[in-house]
């Protein structure tokens, strides 16, 4: 088979962690070599452009400089780890992917998908995750893990509405692409490992 681009998305809180240790599992169990990344993140450039854009500051950030830094980490990461990792043969494990631009930078701060799509065409030339496994869960409850678990970042301070704008985006978008599988995060943990699980021997029988 060839290798595959598999992405873990949801909002914070969702449980992304605990879902890739599930995937790992399932890879580990089939034997396939795999590299992990991460949105935004995953290479040296891309890890600073995270931390600048996690960070509280006294300055507005545009919804617009947000988007260009998610997507100028994303062609860093894709570039030069995703697609060498591909090609050397092994799958990649994404904390992240574009879905999350297209949810939180389109939904979340309503950027137009005028602006949004061809930055994303420039950037990802027909790229795209064979599998993403989106994590559905209630803004409210996410967050309440999410700032039980650490002090909240910039993104993490939003108001309800723009995770909630954010999840009504996703599951929107997931309703009209087959490689999008949306998994209920509000089961039990137990559940849920059981349900990405399923969700990948559905995919690779
Ligand atoms: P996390 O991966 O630890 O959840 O943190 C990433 C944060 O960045 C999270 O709040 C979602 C946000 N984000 C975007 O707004 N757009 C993007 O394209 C990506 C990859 C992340």
């Amino acid at each position: 088979m060839q290798t595959q681009f598999i992405v873990i998305e949801g909002l914070e809180g969702a449980g992304k962690s605990t879902a890739i240790k599930a995937i790992e599992f399932w890879l580990n169990q089939r034997e396939i070599a795999y590299a992990k990344t991460r949105e935004p993140g995953g290479t040296p450039l891309a890890e600073e452009l995270r931390t600048l854009i996690k960070q509280v500051r006294d300055e507005v950030v545009t919804p617009e400089a947000e988007l260009l830094i998610m997507y100028a980490s994303r062609v860093q990461l894709i570039e030069t780890v995703i697609k060498p990792n591909m090609a050397q043969g092994k799958w990649v494990v994404g904390d992240r992917h574009d879905l999350s631009s297209r949810a939180y930078q389109g939904g979340g701060r309503g950027i137009s998908d005028e602006l949004l799509d061809p930055i994303r065409h420039a950037v990802l030339k027909g790229f795209k995750p064979d599998l993403t496994l989106y994590l559905d869960i209630e803004p409210k409850v996410g967050l309440a893990r999410a700032s039980a678990r650490s002090e909240l970042d910039r993104i993490e301070l939003e108001q309800l509405s723009f995770f909630e704008r954010t999840r009504q985006r996703y599951l929107a978008i997931a309703a009209e692409d087959a490689s999008i599988v949306t998994i209920d995060a509000m089961q039990t943990i137990e559940d849920v490992h059981q349900s990405i699980i399923d969700a990948l021997n559905r995919a690779y029988p």
